[in-house]
């Protein structure tokens, strides 16, 4: 995947508060990338910065195609909640938007419905905005952000408020855009909703940018457990040459003394993983449930900011 934004040394201060320090990362096209922190760590003051809203103290951020500090027309964004007039019916309304982004009258009607459609509201066409679910202005808000067919989707806190069937049908849309092969770059204080939804993500503390990670999601529901695995006096080559052998191990990797073992729901439990190795000769030293080295950088984020 090629790089979509490049951000290099990004700082923001406002007054004497130091929301964004010296952050780099890249987002690469195609991507659905989380922007993962606890409140006030800085996610909206670096999107609102990356969309051109607010200006940066120092650092660079480049979209392919644009020059640096420069926004792109191929990225649209949802920064707050969706805005829009109660009364009136939605097709009306995104209509208007459809106006303001410069939609040829002739391509308006068509790209209504078809955002409508998108997001799964067209029977919501004809009601006004008050009569919707918190689930479907959030739709409808997306919809907003379609109209102009944007290559780049920028979400903050899309699933906000919303109840857990809302938060299902968010997400299931995010993965629609994402298949269509758009990038989506959100903002969420939510582990969960980051690791269900997202191929990348970037933890924030404080305005500092802790880890990025890629998130693989495939291997991960596969294993049906994760365990840190250790012997004593021995190498742990012992471990990963036996594991490898296993069916029901996945992945198999070394990590400062210790092995990190994926397994299939098929090795049932920690006990059964020892008891396996027991009767290749390995004992086992230390055997722990490993967390998934998001979840921990996470925790230990919000912990520290306590
Ligand atoms: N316009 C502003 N003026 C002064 N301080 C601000 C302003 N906007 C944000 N801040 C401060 O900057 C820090 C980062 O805020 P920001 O809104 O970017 O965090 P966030 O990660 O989006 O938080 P949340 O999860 O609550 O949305 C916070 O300490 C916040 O109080
Ligand atoms: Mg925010």
């Amino acid at each position: 995947m090629s790089t979509i934004l490049k951000i290099s040394g990004l700082s923001k201060n406002y007054g004497a508060l130091q929301a964004l320090k010296d952050i780099s990362l890249e987002i690469p096209g195609g991507s659905v990338y989380g922007l993962l922190g606890p409140n006030g760590s800085g996610k909206t003051t670096m999107l609102s910065i990356i969309l051109g809203v607010t200006k940066p103290r120092s650092g660079t951020y480049q979209w392919k195609g644009a020059s640096p500090n420069e926004s792109s027309s191929h990225v649209s964004a949802l920064l707050e909640k969706p805005n829009f007039l109660p009364k009136t019916r939605i097709s009306d309304q995104l209509n208007m938007i459809a106006i303001l982004r410069g939609i040829p009258p002739e391509e308006r009607k068509l790209r209504v419905e078809e955002v409508l459609k998108q997001t799964g509201i067209a029977e919501a066409a004809g009601r006004p905005f008050r009569s919707l679910s918190l689930g479907m202005k959030q739709r409808l808000g997306i919809a907003g952000v379609l109209l102009s067919n944007p290559s780049v989707l920028v979400l903050d806190e899309p699933t906000n408020g919303l109840d857990p069937q809302g938060i299902i049908d968010i997400r299931n849309l995010i993965r629609d855009l994402a298949a269509q092969g758009r990038t989506i770059i959100l903002a969420s204080h939510m582990l969960d909703e980051i690791e269900k939804v997202c191929t990348h993500a970037a933890i924030l503390k404080k305005g500092e940018l802790i880890k990025t990670e890629e998130i693989r999601r495939e291997s991960r529901s596969k294993a049906g457990f994760v365990l840190k695995l250790g012997l004593e006096n021995q190498p742990v080559s012992h471990i990963i040459d036996a594991l490898k052998s296993w069916e029901h191990s996945i992945e198999v990797e070394q990590t400062e003394g210790f092995v990190v073992a994926a397994f299939s729901p098929g090795a049932e439990n920690a006990s059964n993983v020892n008891r396996w190795l027991s009767e290749k000769g390995i004992y086992l030293s230390e055997i722990q449930l490993h967390r998934a080295s998001l979840e921990s950088s996470f925790l230990k984020a919000v912990e520290d900011t306590k």
